[in-house]
């Protein structure tokens, strides 16, 4: 995790913000990462690897103790103006405040004493954009918390909490690397990530990534989410009847999927999750061979994730054909949950930004609406903004 840093805008805004919701200067700001899977998807809650990168779409948070009621005063500059979450009646309200909310019950449950606080949220993520806005505020929030209790803030204990945060009290079954993306984010490089236990490696990646996002929005909560997480259940309870040794649906091979009885719908995704796996070690070398990232991954991960885990959309898989047609364009594929959201690209800086051009004329008429576009570099994950 970074020390101070010269403050972006971002976090300039969360402290407009405070000036006018508390009055005076926050005592302290900090911000967390969105993030951009380049490939790994869907197995991170089955026990695989993936490789993401933390973007410079950031959540900052800014933050000020307030002795006396234990509640927490919070504003995201929105129109709903500023929020009470009363630490003592913690309940789910499927709002934003739920993200932070859940991230103080981790806390209250874990023995912290949390006085009150005066907190004010800034956010470039896009929300529900599947750039994991949710995660960029559980971690900017939970950061800020801790640094200003002067409690730990190890990145991997971190991410775990608000990983718990996101699945106990939001109630989305997810797996922990967006979290972990957002904690341990590092600029110039990607995280090669393992999940049983979640571990995180930095590999240096360098390559500028064009972002689009869809505008369909999504939310996980909403969506066949957790549909998925109980296929691969099924999936492994199949596969263990054949190979007990087999622990995690990312750990079987493609030959004990195959031999497993189990209907269609579990078998194709745990096909494209143990593909994945091997597609993440692949792309993992070749970056460690300094090397560009190799696009057929990227094109053979979306073309899994479409017809085996069936959580790709129209517009994503007309992203990906339009992207491929670039001259200088290598690779695309749909990143995060998938069934809208965004899509990336990867190729050559020139190659990207004619790309990023083109597309949203040609999109507009295909989808009848507009995409929006960010080019990309991987960055740090929670820091302290000076
Ligand atoms: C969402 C979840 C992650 C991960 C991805 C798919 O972003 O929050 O844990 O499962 O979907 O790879």
């Amino acid at each position: 995790m970074s020390q101070p840093t010269s403050a972006t805008p971002i976090a300039n805004a969360a402290r407009r913000h405070f000036a006018k919701s508390f009055g005076g200067d926050p005592s302290l700001v900090v911000s967390a990462a969105g993030r951009v899977n380049l490939i790994g998807e869907h197995v991170d809650y089955n026990g695989g690897e993936a490789l993401p990168i933390a973007i410079q779409r950031r959540t900052a948070i800014a933050i000020r103790r307030k002795d006396g009621e234990k509640v927490t005063r919070i504003n995201s500059g929105g129109t709903g103006g500023v929020l009470k979450i009363d630490h003592a009646r913690l309940a789910r309200r499927r709002k934003w405040t739920d993200y932070p909310a859940g991230v103080l019950d981790q806390l209250i449950g874990a023995g912290v004493d949390v006085p009150g606080l005066e907190v004010a949220v800034a956010s470039d993520v896009p929300s529900g954009g599947g750039l994991s806005s949710s995660a960029a505020l559980e971690v900017a929030f939970d950061f800020a918390v801790r640094s200003l209790l002067g409690l730990d803030t190890e990145p991997l204990a971190l991410a775990l909490e608000c990983q718990r945060a996101e699945r106990d009290f939001v109630g989305v079954p997810c797996g922990a690397m967006d979290q972990a993306s957002a904690a341990c984010g590092r600029a110039g490089h990607a995280l090669h990530m393992a999940f049983s236990p979640l571990a995180v490696r930095a590999v240096p990646f360098a390559e500028p990534i064009l972002v689009i996002d869809t505008a369909v929005p999504r939310s996980l909560r909403g969506s066949a989410y957790a549909v998925r997480v109980q296929e691969c259940a099924v999936a492994l309870d199949a596969i263990r009847r054949v190979a007990s040794g087999v622990t995690a649906l990312a750990a079987a091979t493609l030959d004990q999927v195959e031999a497993a009885v189990m209907p269609d719908a579990p078998r194709r995704r745990a096909r494209h999750v143990v593909s994945e796996c091997a597609r993440v070690r692949q792309a993992v070398a070749a970056l460690e061979l300094g090397q560009p990232f190799p696009g057929a991954l990227a094109l053979a991960s979306h073309e899994s994730l479409r017809a085996d885990y069936e959580c790709s959309s129209p517009a994503l898989d007309w992203v990906v054909d339009f992207a491929m047609r670039q001259p200088g364009v290598n690779g695309a594929r749909l990143t995060g949950a998938g069934w809208g959201g965004c899509a990336i690209a990867f190729g050559s800086r020139e190659a990207l930004l004619a790309l990023e051009e083109a597309l949203p004329a040609s999109f507009q008429q295909a989808i009848g609406h507009a995409p929006r576009t960010w080019l990309v570099t991987a960055d740090d994950g929670a820091r302290v903004e000076g």
